[in-house]
């Protein structure tokens, strides 16, 4: 690939240990011939040490699926930003859709979440995303912008933008090229008029493949991707990685 892309692999629920180890194993066997994009791999929180580990000496780099917006205190089950860093998450997930649909999580928390991620110099990735209907009703860009304004603070040097429309994770629809540069483009202008950032990394992800990755990662010139379902099976990721 010309442009160096950010390819971020959501794990999701998925994979226990030994499913982990082959999968990193057999990644990092996978032959560059050109630059490789920048690789960021996101597994289940109790995998972290185990796979942090395992990409120690490898070009790959670990993230985490989100985080507590507070740092420390009385919130059973949670995990701390504190212990993201610690065991070496460099990028964190942040309004993935499905954190926004199962635990409610508001604009309001995503964007404390954002905050303390900046304020410990880790990387926010922060999702966005449209309903199928309000895709149908046409107030997409609409909804994207209310999530961009109440989630993303201004003047910073730059920020990663994961566009995932909410009818396209796991379904295996996507939006057209000229859907994607549409948005890609709303919010590369809105951020820049509005909140002063002119480096916005835009990732589009939903329903990603080894079929539709050249189309949406050179043809659609974005900056890289969120994947998920195709994150875990090695086959996929060796020919999205490899992309010419
Ligand atoms: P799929 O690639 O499985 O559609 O998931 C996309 C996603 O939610 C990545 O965060």
């Amino acid at each position: 690939m010309s442009q160096v892309k950010l390819i971020v692999s959501n794990w999701k629920m998925n994979l226990n240990f030994k499913e982990a180890k082959i999968l990193v194993n057999n990644l990092k066997k996978i032959n560059f011939k050109t630059t490789p994009p920048i690789n960021i791999i996101c597994p289940q929180f109790i995998l972290l040490p185990f796979v942090s580990n395992l990409l120690l000496k490898s070009s790959f780099i670990l993230g985490a699926q989100d985080c507590h917006y507070k740092k420390k205190g009385p919130y059973t089950g949670d995990t701390s930003i504190e212990l993201i860093k610690e065991i070496g998450c460099k990028y964190i997930i942040v309004g993935h859709s499905e954190r926004r649909q199962e635990y409610k999580e508001t604009d309001k928390t995503v964007k404390e979440k954002v905050d303390l991620i900046l304020s410990e110099k880790l990387k926010p990735i922060l999702c966005i995303g449209e309903s199928e209907i309000e895709r149908k009703k046409k107030s997409y860009l609409k909804i994207l912008q209310k999530q961009l304004d109440i989630c993303v603070p201004k003047n910073l040097s730059e920020i990663i933008i994961a566009y995932e429309p909410i009818w396209s994770i796991g379904t295996g629809l996507t939006p057209s090229l000229q859907e994607i540069i549409e948005v890609k483009e709303f919010v590369y202008k809105f951020l820049k008029n509005n909140k002063n950032i002119n480096k916005v990394i835009f990732l589009y992800g939903g329903s990603v493949n080894s079929q539709n990755a050249k189309e949406i990662l050179i043809d659609a010139k974005v900056d890289g991707s969120l994947i998920g379902g195709s994150s875990i099976k090695i086959e996929e990721m060796n020919k999205i990685l490899t992309l010419g």
